[in-house]
């Protein structure tokens, strides 16, 4: 009988021959192909990968999640990393964590207010909403679009007790004075790196100054498996408290497959079960089942071959635009990098200076018709968005820059699928547009 491990040598070799035809770069049309803002880029690593995890039969979170977990840890350089089903579901985990009773008085409570922004993505800021602590808005500075660290401190009241803030399309915000006021007014920080991994804080990634930080892999972030995320802390209680809520909430760490790891399963007392409870079936927090499956974490492995070469490619690209915007200066505001850091760039953010000739919508539409894809800084002003509507949350000042985003800014892609051809197109067309309404 022919050997299984055969089979799979035949199998990879026809998976190779077929992704080197399918991933193979193709011509670019302006005009007729599209310039997207973010996308997979794939070669055969991933689909190799993808299919042994199949042929494993293993289906749920195995030995390619291992890997992927020990091998983006040790790329972060954090002490605990953990696969979960999406950006959102991290940012919901790091956030229900610091609502667990294990961490005493320390635990964030409903009333309790949380600093934040509303330029941003919905799901940095419901798991806030969902644990009924309250949000409280803090403006963003325009052209890096974060946080105005210079306006947090008038934000914290005697009920702040956390900050929970993205790193906007890549650009790190003010980790050394958040830092600071964190320790200040003792407060839990949450860094939402899903649009930043690869960006850097005085040479440190961001996402490890914080008490947890969060990734997304779904396609248009800067390694995919489809959908993904992943949830990262130095802290061991944080770390069990967070794999327990990702897994069902259980007290059991046993790995899935596994029985018995505590040595002690018919052994433990805990809440008011009766003594010897099944420690599998033991649920110390309120939690969800949020983790990823072994195929999903082998599509992962084979994007994290890549990851520095992305790095590097977003960052060219960025470079690329902000070197052929110059021209176009007087329109927009260009993106400003932070000071002390080497972002890995998501995006390339623009804000139109001033209305008088064109407006974001009619430019984007324009842009749309000549197959060139764009994107709104997200939400744009979360506050404005219905499902707001009823939300309890406070404002700390003037929102007048998330107010300009919200009609003002977009942003361009700056992902490793673009070249120097679809990015001078992009420019090109955005000149001829703004030329065409000036004359
Ligand atoms: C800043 C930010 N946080 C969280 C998310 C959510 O990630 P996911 O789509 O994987 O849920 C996104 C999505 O793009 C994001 O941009």
């Amino acid at each position: 009988m022919e050997h299984l491990d055969d089979i799979r040598k035949k199998i990879s070799d026809l998976v190779i021959h077929y992704s080197n035809i399918k991933y193979a770069k193709k011509s670019f049309t302006p005009g007729f192909d599209k310039v997207l803002v973010s996308g997979k880029v794939l070669d055969h690593e991933e689909t190799v990968n993808m299919v042994n995890a199949a042929l494993d039969g293993h289906l749920t979170t195995g030995r390619f999640n291992l890997e992927f977990e020990k091998k983006l840890s040790a790329f972060l350089n954090t002490n605990y990393l953990l696969t979960v089903n999406s950006g959102s579901s991290a940012n919901l985990i790091a956030f229900a964590s610091l609502t667990s009773p294990k961490l005493g008085s320390k635990a964030i409570k409903a009333g309790d207010e949380v600093i934040t922004v509303a330029a941003g993505f919905p799901t940095t800021i419901n798991p806030i909403l969902l644990y009924k602590a309250v949000p409280v808005f803090v403006d963003v500075k325009m052209g890096n679009y974060n946080i105005d660290e210079e306006k947090i401190e008038s934000a914290i009241t005697k009920k702040t007790k956390a900050i929970m803030l993205a790193h906007t399309l890549g650009n790190p915000f003010n980790l050394e004075t958040i830092v600071k006021i964190c320790k200040k007014y003792n407060l839990w920080l949450i860094e939402d790196s899903c649009d930043a991994l690869g960006s850097k804080f005085n040479g440190q990634y961001v996402g490890t100054f914080g008490d947890f930080g969060t990734l997304s892999f779904y396609p248009a972030h800067h390694i995919t498996m489809g959908e993904g995320g992943a949830v990262f802390t130095n802290n061991i209680k944080l770390k069990k408290i967070a794999e327990s809520i990702r897994d069902w909430g259980r007290d059991c760490f046993c790995a899935p497959g596994k029985d018995n790891s505590c040595g002690r399963r018919f052994c433990w007392k805990l809440g008011n079960l009766p003594e010897g409870y099944d420690h599998k079936y033991i649920y110390s927090n309120l939690g969800f089942n949020l983790k990823i499956t072994d195929m999903q974490a082998a599509c992962g492995l084979g994007q994290l071959k890549k990851l520095n070469n992305f790095i590097e490619k977003r960052n060219y690209n960025f470079n690329y635009l902000q070197k052929r915007f110059k021209d176009l200066e007087e329109f927009f505001i260009l993106p400003r990098k932070t000071i002390n850091t080497e972002p890995s760039w998501f995006g390339f953010p623009l804000t139109i200076r001033n209305s008088k000739y064109f407006n974001r919508n009619e430019l984007i539409k324009y842009l749309e018709q000549k197959n060139i894809h764009s994107r709104l800084l997200f939400a744009g002003n979360i506050l404005k968005q219905p499902y707001m509507i009823g939300q309890t949350y406070k404002v700390s000042g003037k929102l007048e820059n998330t107010e300009k985003i919200l009609f003002d800014t977009f942003w361009l892609g700056v992902f490793p699928g673009s070249d120097n051809q679809m990015l001078d197109y992009v420019v090109d067309s955005v000149s001829e547009y703004i030329f065409s309404k000036k004359k």
